[in-house]
């Protein structure tokens, strides 16, 4: 999209989910400073609660969207061809120069095949990493949104190769680095003032933050009622932090009331404020992605109750262990956990705030862009 005045280059954001939001973000903020780029951000409504969006909105320094597709929730099949239905008037109305799709959630690959098929460029940020698990509806979304996609912004080496061994072509690949750790070294210093371990009631490194929410681990209530009983028998020690996704909050709703001892179920919590758990908790225990990474960064010692991840990097470098949705399992991790302790941050190549920028970069690239 230029016009008489020059190259003004027209880029279309879309983030749906919660874990999106902290990738837009530096990107939105990089992208503002650049006079000949028009940023126009789509909100899919595929979380709506207001702690699962607004409040990251609020806490990122983000503008409101643009619009709002309000598609809300659905299975996998409604919830995507919603998305698609509601997304493709007005990516031809707008028809910019690159749609950017972050993550690996329902509306990344619902906003990039409408894209690609209105011959609209995609962009993808966060490509690349693969769990080689096809039970997980993530690991779909990943692969085809990378097979669509032009621009694949890419946080670290592995996914470099796992991209080149799927015969995606090297000029596509920018390794750009982990835009979450742009937006995580941003707020760390208001997360530090925010004392919310003091506020929770607890002693710094003296408790646990635990978060679960993949189908695989709270859909079947015998899987969600053993994570919880290790929980509580960890809770026994120390304080268990457990702020609830909306979706695991329902899955417990319907178990048989648990006693609880001393794990504490909190609300969603804001960005800012769930770092500075974070930041000074004695362990994570997550299901999460972004906290995998987020944990590393900071040299907390963290738990994924899952069989993989696809991000190696953060067991290879970092201070991630797997552990296999069992109560005994996790016990006897948490305990190896406590007796290593805290270690050292370690460097993860161009984990550096400084992935935004990069991106931006590529995207402003006159060259990239010639007709
Ligand atoms: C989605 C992503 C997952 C990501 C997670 C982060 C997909 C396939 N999954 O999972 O990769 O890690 O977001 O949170 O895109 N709900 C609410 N309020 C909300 C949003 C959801 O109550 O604001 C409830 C609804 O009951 C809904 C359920 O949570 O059915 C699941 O929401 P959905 O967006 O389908 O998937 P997530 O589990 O959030």
């Amino acid at each position: 999209m230029s016009d008489e005045h020059g190259p003004a280059r027209a880029i279309v954001s879309v983030v749906g989910a919660r874990p999106n939001l902290m990738k837009l973000a530096p990107l939105a903020r990089a992208l503002a400073q650049r006079p000949d780029v028009k940023h126009t951000v789509i909100h899919t409504g595929q979380h709506y609660d207001p702690e699962m969006s607004d409040a990251f909105f609020r806490d990122l320094g983000l503008p409101c969207p643009d619009a709002n597709l309000e598609v809300g929730s659905g299975s996998h099949a409604q919830q995507t061809a919603v998305i698609m239905q509601r997304f493709e008037p007005l990516a031809t109305a707008l028809h910019p120069d690159v749609v950017l799709v972050y993550g690996d959630v329902n509306s990344t690959v619902a906003a990039a095949l409408v894209a690609a098929k209105l011959g609209i460029r995609v962009g993808h940020v966060e490509a690349g990493l693969r769990s080689r698990d096809w039970s997980m509806p993530e690991e779909i979304n990943r692969v085809v949104t990378d097979r669509l996609a032009e621009l694949l912004f890419v946080p670290s080496r592995d996914a470099v190769d796992n991209l080149l061994a799927e015969g995606i072509p090297e000029e596509r690949i920018h390794f750009v680095g982990n835009i979450m750790i742009d937006s995580l070294i941003r707020a760390l210093p208001s997360a530090r003032q925010l004392n919310a371990p003091q506020r929770q009631g607890v002693q710094d490194r003296g408790y646990v933050v635990a978060t679960l929410h993949r189908p695989s681990n709270v859909d079947d209530a015998a899987t969600l009622r053993e994570l919880l009983e290790a929980l509580v028998t960890l809770s026994v020690e120390r304080p268990v932090l457990f702020p609830v996704h909306p979706r695991t909050r329902d899955r417990i709703s319907h178990l048989a009331p648990p006693s609880l001892g001393d794990l504490r179920l909190l609300e969603p919590l804001p960005y800012t404020e769930m770092l500075s758990l974070v930041v000074s908790a004695g362990l994570v225990i997550t299901d999460s992605g972004g906290l995998q990474e987020e944990t590393s960064f900071l040299g907390v010692p963290c738990l994924t109750v899952r069989f993989n991840t696809e991000r190696p990097v953060t067991i290879t470098t970092g201070t991630n262990r797997l552990v296999p949705p069992r109560r005994e399992a996790i016990l006897r991790a948490a305990r190896v956990a406590q007796d290593i302790g805290r270690s050292p941050a370690p460097a993860i190549e161009r984990w550096d705030g400084r992935a935004a920028e990069r991106i931006a970069a590529v995207l402003c690239d006159a060259e990239r862009f010639a007709p």
